[in-house]
């Protein structure tokens, strides 16, 4: 049997400021997707939010970029924006940028990542799988840490000890800054050949301008190790309307990593693009899930959760949700001391997005009028 896994997430409104949905939108979610299971559309289907941004988990049988799938997903979110309208919620509908997408809502303003494949075959006896979701960043905040999972075998030891691991992942990076509608701009880099690792190095650094879009094993090409949704909504829309807020999914354990070496990494607490307007530099900090945004200038969040799935592609009645809890409390402290030395240093320097950043914001007006301003001096 075939499944795909379709993570779609939007933010449609949200409660006194980029905060967190109302309790009545995620219950309209969760009624609508309990419809879905019921109809046979969904197999199954949960529904979680990070910050201000609805994610909707879903497993089913009809593929990437099903538009039965990505128009139930896109429905979802238009009746919670209608809920938000109705309590006066900030922004409802913030994500949804156009009137009714195609059939696929990649491009229309919802974040996507998904994956399929064949259920329990002989070399994958068991599906285990984590789904990240980000809140306050741009698409690249997973860059840091899906780098040292793929190539350091300081921070994922299976790199050493697995054979399968040893033959490393071939990732897909997407240059965010193409701007043409109809066509992406990729890359696909082998981690274990050629220096690949050191060439992937060179392009997640710039965090605004690439992301690993995708990520397969090299043991089993056919099967997807990460799926990440980097899109950038400024090039939707022309202008900032709101954070990427990117969600991943990573398949874990046998073939691929384990669950631990794809979340260390994130005790880094890496600094991302994203917080207050989408402008600004602030470290990532791991939080539970349902966690709203109440940080001092919109600190960038992480959620991740855990599933294992069943042999009907149905997932287990209990998730984990890893960020929660004392393990993860460390990284978090750590989050808001790395934050607050920055933020002493306000605008200036690296404490505000790049200029390929805050090229979609208002400070675009003030260069305006500035540039031609500046004269021509003659030197003595
Ligand atoms: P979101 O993208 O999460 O809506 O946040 C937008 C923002 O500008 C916060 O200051
Ligand atoms: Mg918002
Ligand atoms: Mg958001």
């Amino acid at each position: 049997m075939r499944v795909t896994l379709s993570v779609i997430k939007a933010d449609v409104g949200s409660i006194g400021g980029h905060t967190k949905p109302g309790d009545t939108m995620v219950q309209s979610c969760e009624d609508l997707m309990r419809q879905a299971k019921t109809s046979g559309l969904l197999i199954d289907g949960i529904v979680t939010y990070t910050g201000d941004d609805l994610c909707l988990i879903m497993s089913h049988t009809l593929g990437k970029g099903a538009s039965l799938i990505h128009l139930f997903a896109w429905n979802v979110f238009k009746e919670a924006t209608r809920i938000a309208k109705h309590y006066g919620f900030y922004g409802a509908g913030q994500d949804l940028l156009v009137d009714a997408p195609s059939g696929n809502v990649r491009g229309a303003g919802p974040a996507v990542a998904e994956t399929e494949f064949e259920l329990l075959p002989n070399h994958r006896p068991a599906e285990a799988f984590l789904v990240f979701a980000a809140d306050k960043c741009g698409p690249g905040a997973y860059n840091f840490a899906l780098w040292n999972t793929l190539c350091n075998p300081m921070r994922n030891g299976g790199l050493l000890l697995s054979p399968k691991l040893f033959l490393g992942f071939t990732a897909t990076v997407i240059d965010m800054d193409h701007k043409d509608k109809n066509t992406d701009r990729i890359i696909k880099i082998n981690t274990a050949e050629g220096l690949g690792h050191i060439k992937l190095a060179a392009l997640l650094r710039n965090i605004d301008r690439f992301a690993i879009e995708a990520a397969y094993s090299n043991a089993y090409p056919n099967e997807q190790f990460v799926s990440v949704s980097a899109t950038r909504l400024h090039n939707i829309a022309g202008k900032y309307t709101g954070k990427d807020d990117p969600i991943m999914i990573v398949r874990t354990q046998g073939i691929f990593s384990a669950t631990e070496e794809v979340v260390e990494p994130f005790k880094d607490c890496p600094f991302v693009t994203g917080d207050c307007r989408g402008s600004h530099t602030m470290a990532l900090m791991p939080v539970s899930i349902q966690t709203p945004v109440r940080g001092g200038y919109c600190q960038p969040i992480v959620s991740c959760l855990a599933f294992s799935m069943n042999q009907n592609g149905q997932f287990t009645e209990e998730e984990i949700d890893i960020f929660e809890g004392l393990e993860w409390e460390e990284a978090r402290q750590k989050a808001l001391a790395k934050s607050s030395y920055m933020r002493e240093q306000g605008f200036f320097g690296v404490a505000m997005a790049s200029e390929e950043e805050i090229a979609y914001t208002g400070l675009v007006e003030r260069m305006k009028e500035l540039y031609p301003r500046f004269e021509i001096r003659k030197n003595e």
